[in-house]
């Protein structure tokens, strides 16, 4: 027998237990035809922590100086070297290596940088400022101002600055440790010098014997000496150098050997392709517990060999200031303080010689060691692989490959294939890179061209990671010490 149908019955009406996406469904029940977004609101965990579920990361690193916002999320862009490098542990070297087409930012940046490490109590270092960029700013923090240049300011190479005074208050391997680098500093800078001079370096005899002499200065001479006592030392020739001098007992030959040496420290001390910049004492010491920026824009870009020479001696003067505070700070005898190094328009300080690069190349790989961080500044790759030597090329893309960051501004396409050789780029990345180098447009009302649309953009690389695309906005306080384009507000108006 079939077993018997039950009765049908009308299917119950479904009653939803949970509203749906846009409320209770059915008239009179509060559905919701438009959905309008939330409002949203940043704030730190502090002031929103109560908000909970509602808060998102910011999907950005949160930690060092704000530069600017997320070009797509708004979200508020923090990053520096020294912090990316010391407190979120981000990056494997506190430097950064920034590029882009000229008067879109790249100054401004490493500037906003700098002021807000100065507020963590980082000290900015402009060691040779071309432009000059940084004195406005570094005047602004309070800091020191220093000037070089034909008639503008004198830096004795020969000065060994505080290292003088700190190894009076060092004991043992520190102070025989500081007056040694002191040394080596002295030595170097000679050596340096006389190369520019001759185009070629010193004989390792010539070397020698200076460093035989710098020996004797640095233990007879009363006060600080300069390059005309080392000249002394040399014509002197005190036993020590005639046994280094292999003269055999013979002080023609002494004289002989030493004729080259003494026309070049001749050079050096009067006047002459580097003029006298270096002969004469000091004018001001650079002092190492306050922002410091050497300004060096008096010198014309066509005396190259003087900028050269000039950039390296602020260089190790500097790097010797930061010596000194580091040896200080280890004998317990001085607060630990770190540097921010900054070397702008890095590619007109590579092409000023020979000798250049390879001084850079030993700054950027010591950076960590030496508790300082970095911003090197260049336009494009390109410039720097227009060296003339292939040695000094590789070297010089080294600095971008070794950089813990890359920061780029808007770049011309036939920079990419380059640019990637150096820092993986996707090809979003290089097409927002080549779009913010478009040129401005013109803005009808006032006939002047607007601001190009790439100025203030920049894209944030760590190695393989995506970018970070940030624009950076000038605050109030920001826009007086700014301005690089001074000279020519003054003329149109
Ligand atoms: N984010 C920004 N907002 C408004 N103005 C800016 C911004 N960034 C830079 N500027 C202005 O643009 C001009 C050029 O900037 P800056 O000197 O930083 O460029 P740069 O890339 O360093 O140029 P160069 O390669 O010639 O050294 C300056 O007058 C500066 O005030
Ligand atoms: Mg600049």
């Amino acid at each position: 027998m079939k077993p018997r149908k039950k009765p049908s019955k009308s299917p119950a009406p479904v009653v939803p237990r949970r509203p749906g996406p846009r409320g209770w469904l059915g008239w009179g029940r509060g559905e919701d035809t438009l959905v309008e977004a939330p409002d949203q609101y940043r704030g730190t965990t502090v002031q929103v922590c109560g908000l909970w579920p509602w808060v998102i990361g910011s999907g950005t690193p949160m930690v060092g100086v704000p530069l600017g916002r997320h070009a797509v999320s708004g979200a508020t862009v923090c990053c520096d070297p020294i912090s990316w490098f010391q407190r979120a542990n981000l990056i494997s070297n506190p430097s950064v290596f920034i590029l882009g087409k000229p008067g879109l930012g790249k100054s401004t940046v490493v500037r906003r940088m700098a002021t807000g490490l100065a507020g963590y109590g980082v000290m900015p270092l402009v060691l040779g400022d071309l432009k000059p960029d940084y004195v406005d700013l570094v005047r602004a923090l309070g800091g020191q101002v220093l000037s070089l240049g034909r008639g503008r300011g004198y830096l004795n190479i020969l000065d060994p600055g505080e290292a003088k005074e700190a190894a009076t208050r060092l004991t043992g391997a520190a102070k025989a440790a500081v007056l040694a680098d002191a040394h080596g500093r002295q030595l170097t800078m000679v050596s340096a010098l006389i190369t520019i001079l001759r185009s070629t370096p010193p004989t390792d005899r010539e070397e020698t014997i200076l460093d035989r002499a710098l020996r004797v200065l640095n233990e007879k001479h009363d006060g600080i000496p300069v390059l005309s006592d080392l000249l002394k030392v040399v014509r002197q020739a005190p036993e020590e150098l005639r046994v280094v001098a292999l003269d055999r007992g013979d002080f023609a030959k002494y004289q002989d050997i030493t004729e080259n040496l003494e026309a070049s420290l001749i050079g050096l001390t009067t006047g002459g392709r580097l003029g006298e910049t270096f002969a004469r004492q000091t004018t001001e010491p650079m002092r190492r517990d306050c922002p410091v920026v050497v300004d060096v824009s008096g010198i014309d870009d066509t005396e190259v060999d003087l900028q050269a020479a000039v950039l390296l001696a602020c260089w190790s003067a500097g790097f010797g200031a930061v010596n000194v505070a580091h040896a200080l700070a280890d004998a317990g005898l001085e607060r630990r303080r770190h540097y921010f190094v900054i070397m702008d328009e890095l590619w007109r300080a590579l092409r000023a010689g020979r000798g250049m690069v390879d001084r850079v190349d030993a700054l950027t790989r010591l950076n960590r060691q030496r508790g300082v961080g970095m911003a090197m500044v260049s336009h494009t790759m390109s410039d720097l692989l227009a060296l003339s030597h292939e040695e000094d090329r590789m070297k010089a893309k080294g600095f971008v490959e070794r950089s813990g960051m890359v920061i780029c501004g808007g770049l011309p396409g036939a920079e990419m294939p380059l640019l990637t050789s150096a820092i993986p780029l996707s090809y979003a990345e290089q097409n927002l890179l080549k779009g913010w180098q478009d040129p401005p447009a013109w803005d009808p009302h006032t006939g002047k061209e607007a601001a190009p649309p790439g100025r203030g953009k920049f894209l944030a690389k760590v190695g393989g990671r995506p970018g970070i695309p940030f624009e950076v906005e000038l605050t109030r306080a920001e826009i007086a010490v700014n301005d690089t384009n001074k000279l020519w507000h003054n003329k149109a108006s």
